[in-house]
């Protein structure tokens, strides 16, 4: 289903393109545009580039680029036609009539048919077979008011419960196997949860997306079962309880591991926190909160699990452009136990005492050593030096070696002079390994544009055209004349340049956002490269005309083909020519 143009227009002038993707990374403002670290790859010094005058981006890293539509497929993993309506929603846009396409209706049956598959497993959890799951959950001390307000329920030990109640109020059999509320062997589908307590999961604009289910037996070979992904529910992209978070007046948010952390958090006053959905945490969940919070407090299991993952937690958060904190606690073996165990105060005062991601970081690095031993602490400040060179921020810095001196019972002067020793000598590395790569530029991975110094005059050509006729789409007739889409041998700019020519000819826009239609996102960074490349020279006739004559030389020279598909013939008659032409 095509939108029309005016509204994606309307869409995309609603929204600025670093102020959309300041929401998700922190941006570096460099003259009239700005710079970050480019969050579709992994790096250390920022060359995603933010330009303001044509709201489109570019990363001369890994060669994502273009307009702020581009931007928001890549960055919420949408398609074009739903990243053009969450920039409507953003912006307060309202859809154009029609524009309710298959998959969107798809979406809201399958919400539909979650919400009443809630319903039933809370009517259930209420009714006489929900004993167990009423006991379960009273044994968690869990009051009604919080079974409430989760939604929560219980799935009956039984293989077809659900299936026939869903199918008795009118759905299909499909359409439960599509929402994985069943599951199929040879043919016969069934409940995929049986005996288990419901927890729905709900995103931020309050649908049911997906549930948990956790098992009443001890010895299930799965404690936990997760929906499995489906048109409305992707993991990487959720968190538990964020329709609630997302309300806090805290400035940060607490990120737990489980379902029951959350949920007895939340029933003990702190509404502002999450967990993950039995998976890692991913980069789109850690830019998720960086919407709502400025600060995290990474509150995993106390066991090595959690403590690895924490590690993990710190990094990803980091990139995100998101503070993170770390929570420690000792005397229970996560939020869950520990709020029941020390109350709501306890945990509180574990908020306050939680410290940096550096702090944890200094306190890791400590363990196993014998700190009472002058080799404990030789051996300790070897490895803390490494990290406190790392700290960009001077005060922080300070802070920290403060914290090592204490700890080491040294002076902290001292550490302080092998800490800007160690940075000397990593800013002299970094250098080193810049010139290096100014004389031999590393190579563009995967198909990313080529940069423009490496091309041949003919395919600096292609692409140029293609630029001018973006820029001024009336030159089309002209250029049709003396041109056809045969001359564009590159491949990519062979189709960029037929699409941009039918377009045109339908009276189509080819700007960026109208491209985005049929182009790929990753298509999308190529002709942002392109367009980037050819306008840091001027738009004259001069330079057209250079471009045009420069593919007609190249069709007559090899009569329309690549030089690497003449014939041996071709090839002699060919050489014969130039010889010609040289000796004059
Ligand atoms: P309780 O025993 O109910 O308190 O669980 P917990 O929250 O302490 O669980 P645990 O620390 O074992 O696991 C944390 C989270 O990981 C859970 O909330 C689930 O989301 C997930 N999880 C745990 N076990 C499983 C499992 O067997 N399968 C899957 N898919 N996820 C699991
Ligand atoms: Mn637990």
């Amino acid at each position: 289903m095509a939108l029309p143009n005016e509204f994606i227009e309307q869409v995309r002038d609603a929204n600025e393109i670093a102020s959309v993707a300041s929401s998700y990374i922190s941006l570096k403002r460099a003259g009239r545009d700005n710079v970050c670290l480019c969050p579709f790859h992994s790096e250390k010094t920022p060359s995603c580039h933010i330009y303001t005058d044509t709201q489109s981006f570019y990363c001369f890293g890994c060669g994502a680029g273009g307009d702020v539509i581009t931007f928001i497929r890549l960055i919420e993993h949408l398609d074009y036609v739903e990243s053009v309506k969450f920039l409507a929603q953003r912006a307060n846009i309202p859809l154009p009539e029609d524009s309710l396409d298959k998959r969107a209706e798809a979406k809201q049956r399958m919400l539909e048919i979650n919400r009443q598959a809630a319903r039933f497993f809370r009517d259930i959890l209420l009714s006489e077979k929900g004993l167990p799951g009423r006991q379960y959950l009273q044994q968690r001390q869990l009051s009604e008011n919080t079974v409430r307000k989760y939604g929560l329920g219980f799935a009956p030990d039984s293989w077809d419960a659900l299936k026939n109640h869903m199918l008795s109020i009118g759905c299909t059999e499909r359409e439960l196997l599509d929402a994985a509320l069943l599951a199929q062997k040879n043919n016969h589908s069934y409940d995929k949860f049986r005996n288990r307590v419901m927890f729905p999961i709900i995103d931020r604009r309050g649908n049911i997306i997906g549930f948990g289910g956790r098992t009443l037996e001890p010895d299930a070979p799965a404690k936990y079962l997760n929906s499995d992904e489906t048109l409305v529910f992707h993991k990487r992209n959720s968190l538990f309880s964020l329709n609630f978070a997302k309300n806090t007046k805290e400035k940060y948010l607490i990120l737990c591991e489980g379902y029951m952390d959350v949920i007895s958090l939340n029933q003990a006053g702190f509404d502002n926190a999450v967990a993950t959905l039995g998976t890692a945490i991913t980069p789109e969940q850690a830019r998720l909160m960086r919407q709502y919070c400025e600060e995290v407090v990474i509150s995993y299991d106390s066991d090595g699990a959690g403590q690895k993952a924490t590690m993990k937690a710190i990094n990803l958060l980091g990139e995100a452009g998101v503070e993170a904190r770390v929570l420690q606690m000792s005397g229970a073996k996560d939020p869950d136990e520990y709020v029941k165990k020390y109350g709501a105060d306890g945990f509180r005062l574990l908020l306050e005492k939680s410290g940096g991601a550096i702090s944890f970081e200094l306190k890791k690095l400590a363990l196993g050593l014998d700190m009472d031993t002058p080799e404990g602490k030789s051996s300790y400040l070897k490895k803390a030096v490494n990290l406190l060179a790392s700290i960009e921020n001077k005060i922080d810095r300070m802070v920290y070696i403060n914290d090592t001196a204490k700890l080491c019972g040294l002076n902290a002067g001292e550490i302080e002079k092998a800490v800007d020793e160690k940075r000397r000598a990593l800013a002299f590395a970094a250098r080193k390994n810049e010139a290096r790569e100014l004389i031999n530029p590393p190579k563009k991975r995967g198909d990313g544009l080529v940069p423009h110094s490496l091309l041949s005059p003919a395919e600096k050509a292609q692409r140029g055209v293609i630029a001018f006729i973006i820029h001024s789409p009336d030159l089309l007739p002209k250029i049709e004349k003396r041109l056809s889409e045969e001359d564009f041998k590159d491949e990519f700019c062979g189709k960029l340049y037929g699409a941009a020519a039918r377009r045109i000819k339908n009276g189509e826009s080819v700007d960026l956002s109208a491209l985005g239609e049929e182009f790929s996102a990753q298509e999308m960074g190529k002709i942002t490269g392109i367009i980037r490349e050819n306008s840091l020279l001027p738009y004259q006739k001069e330079r057209l005309e250079e471009y045009i004559r420069v593919l007609e030389n190249h069709r007559d020279r090899y009569g329309g083909k690549k030089p690497s598909e003449l014939s041996e013939e071709e090839m002699l008659k060919q050489m014969e020519l130039i010889r010609k032409k040289v000796g004059g």
